[in-house]
């Protein structure tokens, strides 16, 4: 069942290539029309007439929704918001028949996701569901859905069910794009050939898992660590936050990186673990005067970089680096380093990873 991996967390972030080939296949091209969804039904006219998208889910996959709304916003040019579901439905949204709503569920039973959906359909928007399972309610009650192909996902902690929505959301917002004509040609090329690359991409980063494992070894005798970013650098590390806390029980806390100073710069202490995505090239500049901040308070940083942003070597104790991508691309890869921190942790702390304390795979109560 485990594939010879002791946890199915590890052999489920090990089934990331697979998954990425597997939700990607036969939905892109490289050329017009790109990205080909056949399975939904809504058609060029119905996208034309949307006027804002609110995502909405719970937990892990609230923070691919956080991802989502980035690239639909700036490729598609339509207002997003991305909102946890137990939230959203109590507080009279502002949704109209011209709002999609996007829920995103890995196990489409989720009682809050359901609850936003039932909600959004009652005032009348057209509601697209995002799920890993065929037969779920999610996808039985959406007027479209487009699945994640990851397989079964058994870890109570979700990884690979991130990682494909993500990409769920890269060639939706694509698809958005090209019928909205928001987004030249030009600038579609490079994306999907940046997607048809993550497999093999993903596949490098885990030849070097022990990278990860030695430092996440350092880190497990602590009680708090920081991760930073920016832009969708600040969306991946909320997710390698909540992994974190959800299976290590290390605390840790997820910054805007610019925000650090206007919050909690003060519990940046002499050896504090930070954790400081600069993997955006347009941010690179006031990421690493960030991480300056945090450096001048004693801070031992790792940083995650991609080829493109491989200057950060000069400014941080250790650096890894991933694969050169797409900007908007990156967290697809960057989250893999994360999900093994957290996975390595929780096996250094002689924690049960696939059990965690508090924690169930599936909520269907609200
Ligand atoms: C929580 C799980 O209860 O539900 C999380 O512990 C998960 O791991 C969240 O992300 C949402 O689940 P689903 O199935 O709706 O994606």
């Amino acid at each position: 069942e485990k594939a010879g991996y002791d946890h199915f967390m590890l052999k489920e972030i090990h089934d990331q290539p697979q998954a990425y080939r597997d939700t990607l296949s036969g939905r892109l091209f490289k050329g017009y029309p790109w990205v080909y969804l056949p399975e939904l039904k809504l058609t060029p006219e119905q996208i034309k007439q949307f006027r804002n998208i609110h995502i909405v889910a719970c937990g892990t996959a609230y923070h691919a929704g956080l991802v989502g709304k980035t690239a639909i916003e700036r490729w598609a040019r339509l207002p997003v918001e991305a909102e946890v579901a137990s939230e959203y439905r109590y507080r009279s949204p502002l949704i109209t028949p011209e709002t999609l709503v996007i829920v995103v569920s890995q196990s489409g039973e989720t009682a809050d996701t359901l609850a936003a959906l039932r909600e959004a359909k009652r005032h009348g928007a057209r509601v697209l569901a995002v799920t890993n399972v065929v037969g779920s309610t999610a996808a039985r009650e959406a007027d479209d859905v487009l699945f994640t192909w990851a397989g079964p996902e058994i870890s109570v902690a979700s990884t690979k069910a991130y990682s494909t929505q993500l990409l769920a959301f890269y060639a939706f917002a694509i698809h958005l794009a090209r019928i909205r004509g928001t987004l030249p040609d030009e600038e579609i090329g490079p994306i999907v050939h940046a997607l048809t690359k993550l497999p093999e991409q993903v596949e490098s980063i885990l030849q070097r898992k022990d990278e990860i494992k030695s430092y996440a070894e350092e880190i497990a005798s602590r009680e708090h660590l920081f991760f930073i970013g920016r832009g969708v650098d600040y969306a991946v590390v909320q997710e390698g936050s909540l992994k974190l806390k959800e299976i290590s029980y290390i605390h840790s806390e997820a910054y805007a990186a610019g925000e650090l100073k206007h919050g909690t710069l003060a519990l940046i202490e002499e050896g504090t673990p930070v954790v400081a995505l600069a993997t955006q090239p347009d941010l690179y500049e006031k990421t690493v005067s960030n991480i300056r901040e945090v450096m001048a308070r004693g801070a031992g940083v790792l940083g995650i970089a991609t080829e493109e942003t491989a200057g950060l070597a000069g400014s941080v104790d250790r650096l890894l680096l991933i694969p050169s991508t797409h900007p908007m691309i990156a967290p697809a890869l960057t989250v893999i380093p994360l999900q093994l921190l957290a996975y390595y942790a929780s096996v250094a702390r002689g924690y049960d990873v696939d059990k965690p304390r508090n924690l169930a795979k599936s909520v269907t109560v609200e």
